[in-house]
Formats: structure tokens, C-alpha cells, sequence
């Protein structure tokens, strides 16, 4: 079962305690079977075993993730909102920390970001602002000496 348990949120001393189940991939890879069939979508761990015969899309395409990273199969498909709603009944707990890997996609800058020192974000403004003091003193200039 669950190798850990922690605080899903901050909220301390106010009445609405949320704790998250976390699994290691190795735990969900066991549940494979159309028994007991897991998933895992983007970091989130789904037990689907009741879902198998009523999803849409079919079985097999369930049972071809089973105990798997299904996260990209999930979004190649583009289902709806509605489809992402019913992920919510059949969710168990999160990867445990240890197992995530970066998402492709993710907002992670350190992976995604091709400015990684992120100087562009002020030498721009920067050299941008110095023009526009040379172009204002430029036509300053021009217009007291005509
Ligand atoms: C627990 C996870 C999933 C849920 C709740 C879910 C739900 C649904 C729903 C509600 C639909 C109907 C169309 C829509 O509303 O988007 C659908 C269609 C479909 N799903 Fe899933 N799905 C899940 C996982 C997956 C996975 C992992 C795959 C891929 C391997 C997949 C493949 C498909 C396909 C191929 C269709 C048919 C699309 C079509 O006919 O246009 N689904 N799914």
C-alpha cells in the first residue's frame, strides 16, 4: 500500500485536515491486471478498475497503460473536460515525490526554459530604454539648434 502520508496543503488548525496517499511507481506497475488496474496521469495515481467497462474509449486501450505513466496516451487523445472531471472519482493519491520526473510541457524553467540565466528578460529593457534616451536627445538637440 502507501509508503507514505503527508499534509496535501498548509491549512493547519483549521478544521479541514487533507492528507495525500503517496505511491511509488514500482506499488502502481503491481496493479496491471483487470482486476486491480491503475494509472497514472500526470503525477496523479487513479484506481480505474471499476471504470474499465464503462470508459468510452474502450478496454483494451485501458489495459494496454495498465500500471503505467498513461499521462501523454491521456492528452493524445484530447479528451474533455468532462472526461477529466470523472478523473476525480477514481483518484487514490500522487506519485510519491521521489518517483516524479519533469513533465514535457511542464512550467519547470530549469527544463523547459531555453533562457536559463534569464538575462534576456533585462538586457532588453535595459539597452531598449538607453536607445530611446539617445533617440529623445537626438531630436531635443535637433529642434533647439533649427
Ligand atoms: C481514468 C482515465 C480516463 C477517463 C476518465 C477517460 C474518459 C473518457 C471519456 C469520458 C471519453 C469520451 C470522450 C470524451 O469525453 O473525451 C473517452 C474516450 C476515449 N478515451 Fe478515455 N479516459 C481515460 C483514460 C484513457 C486513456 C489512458 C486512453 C488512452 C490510451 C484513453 C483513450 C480514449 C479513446 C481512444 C477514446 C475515444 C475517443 C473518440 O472516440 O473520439 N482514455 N475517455
Amino acid at each position: 500500500m502507501a509508503t507514505a502520508e503527508g499534509s496535501g496543503s498548509d491549512e493547519q488548525g483549521q478544521g479541514v485536515e487533507t492528507s495525500v496517499t503517496y505511491y511509488r511507481l514500482e506499488e502502481v506497475a503491481k496493479r496491471n491486471s483487470s482486476e486491480d488496474l491503475w494509472l497514472v496521469i500526470h503525477g496523479r495515481v487513479y484506481d480505474i478498475t471499476r471504470f474499465l467497462n464503462e470508459h468510452p474509449g474502450g478496454e483494451e486501450v485501458l489495459q494496454e497503460q495498465a500500471g503505467a505513466d498513461a499521462s501523454e496516451s491521456f492528452e493524445d487523445v484530447g479528451h474533455s473536460t468532462d472526461a477529466r472531471e470523472m478523473l476525480k472519482q477514481y483518484y487514490i493519491g500522487d506519485v510519491h515525490p521521489s518517483d516524479l520526473k519533469p513533465e514535457s510541457g511542464s512550467k519547470d524553467p530549469s527544463t523547459n526554459d531555453p533562457c536559463k540565466s534569464c538575462w534576456a528578460y533585462w538586457i532588453f529593457p535595459i539597452v531598449g530604454a538607453i536607445l530611446l534616451g539617445f533617440l529623445y536627445r537626438y531630436y531635443t538637440s535637433e529642434s533647439k539648434s533649427s
